[in-house]
């Protein structure tokens, strides 16, 4: 089965988010499943590009409305990722240092997805598969099955994954000039209020399409960004798959990028040799409870709230805790974050920015991670904390609410779950949790019970390959 996986961004190339993560795991596991699967992106002028060879594999051209693209089509050639990795290279749109955030993003996508089919009709054999993830590709299955030149691709199934259903990908009616010529009795395939909607365009033409939680599934009926009656009248074709983590990268037993490592049997004596380190960096003290947050500072991830929840949990002299913050974002939230830093030096550190290997740092090191999130498709953070034998503090919301079992209210339970999106209920979260670390036998306990838990790729990299045999029957 000969499976090809779409994304703007793919770990190591290119990495925002979680959709990275995925996108850089997934296609290695199933091909351990005896899958062909492998993942096209843009090209991006980033250190990755710069640091591995690569192979022309095509050239071509076409048009972009009255504009003419050439591109190339690059294969990474070491071969040390685990999958094929090819990259469409078009100068001027597919050359960039960024993922995103320019403004003819519209443009660098729509070429993206033409050049893709452009080069996949010069193939001896049509793939079986293709897994779109993100609006970014969502136009994929529409112009598969009705665009004029691209015909032939009418037959093969389509897989979208949604990430993030927040981001659509709207764009004006004056771009659809620029998508390959297509039966314009179906234009409204391509829309929803007026816009060319590639997130509700995937959805309706797909064969089939999973999101990243079944929780998050569910979720998108009531909650999708204008898009929930949508969910509702397709979900026949809609399937709940959690992501898994790649634990290559993501195991304290194996990672180069922490101080020391470690297994569940020495969790306790690991992850302090792991904290007095990172908190001597980083200038908090090594003796108390360290709580973390990582993530994009935006409201989906409940970063406005964690100036007040700092606060809240800092100024109360019986809570003995140290709070590191690690992410980028808003300005405003980072902002208040700079405040408090000045009001609690000692206990309350962050870094700025986006550093894969510190965050590798930050679950050793850390005891507790919270995740006070409003949206959570799946949510990576609560599983990487977890292999490293570090407590989940979540707000119940998607697959954050699917992974995560509450200690206090079940006697097999992990972390803490609390219900609102707001600094009262995270900070009885973080209090009921600072107070199951009292006891070091209990604590012990329930790190290694993470440790041991079974989120690795392999489950749920099976479940998509059931979807694509189904599909295929
Ligand atoms: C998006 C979602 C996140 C999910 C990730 C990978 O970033 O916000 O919850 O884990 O995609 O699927």
């Amino acid at each position: 089965m000969h499976v090809i996986h779409l994304s703007v961004e793919c770990f190591p190339l290119a990495k925002v988010g979680g959709l990275a993560d995925v996108v850089g795991a997934l296609p290695r596991y199933q091909r351990k499943l005896g899958v062909d699967a492998w993942v096209v992106c843009p090209y991006y002028d980033k250190r990755f590009t710069a640091d591995h060879q690569f192979l022309v594999v095509y050239e071509g051209i076409f048009y972009q409305g009255s504009e003419q693209l050439t591109y190339r089509v690059l294969k990474e050639s070491s071969d040390t990722l685990g999958f094929p990795l090819y990259l469409i290279h078009i100068p001027g749109k597919l050359d960039r240092s960024e993922v995103y955030c320019y403004p003819d993003e519209a443009e660098q996508w729509i070429a993206f997805q033409h050049a893709f089919l452009h080069w996949a009709k010069s193939w001896d054999k049509k793939p079986d598969i293709v897994n779109c993830h993100d609006h970014h590709v969502g136009l994929l299955p529409f112009l598969m099955k009705y665009a004029d030149d691209y015909r032939m691709f009418a037959s093969v199934k389509t897989v979208f994954t949604v990430h993030n259903g927040q981001y659509q990908g709207w764009m004006s009616w004056n771009k659809g000039i620029l998508l390959p010529a297509f039966d314009t009795w179906k234009w409204g395939l391509l829309d929803w209020d007026g816009l060319i909607n590639p997130l509700a365009a995937a959805i309706k033409c797909c064969d089939a399409f999973t999101t990243v939680s079944a929780g998050y599934l569910q979720e998108l009926h009531m909650e999708a960004n204008g898009l929930e009656g949508l969910f509702r009248s397709e979900s026949a074709k809609g399937y709940g798959i959690i992501n898994g983590i790649d634990t290559l990268y993501w195991n304290p037993e194996l990672d180069q990028l922490i101080s020391e490592k470690y297994v569940a049997a020495n969790v306790a004596e690991g992850k302090l040799v792991n904290k007095i380190s990172f908190c001597k960096k980083m200038g908090l003290p090594t003796d108390l409870p360290l709580l973390a947050f990582i993530g994009r500072f935006a409201l989906e991830k409940g970063a406005d709230l964690l100036p007040q929840i700092i606060t809240q949990v800092l100024s109360n002299p019986e809570n003995k805790i140290s709070i590191f913050i690690l992410g980028s974002g808003d300005a405003g939230i980072q902002a208040g974050l700079e405040a408090l830093l000045l009001e609690y030096p000692k206990r309350f550190s962050v870094f700025f920015g986006y550093n894969e290997a510190l965050a590798h740092e930050v679950y050793a090191a850390a005891d507790l991670l919270l995740m006070p999130s409003r949206i959570e498709p799946c949510g990576l953070n609560q599983l990487y904390a977890m292999k490293y034998g570090t407590m989940p503090i979540v707000r119940g919301v998607g697959g954050l609410r699917d992974t995560v079992v509450d200690v206090d209210y079940d006697s097999d339970g992990y972390g803490f779950v609390f219900a609102n999106a707001d600094s009262a209920d995270a900070c009885t979260a973080i209090e009921r949790a600072l107070k199951k670390m009292q006891d070091t036998r209990t604590l012990n306990e329930i790190r290694q019970k993470e440790m041991s838990l079974d989120f690795s790729w392999d489950k749920s990299a099976r479940q998509y390959v059931k979807l694509y045999d189904q599909l295929l029957d």
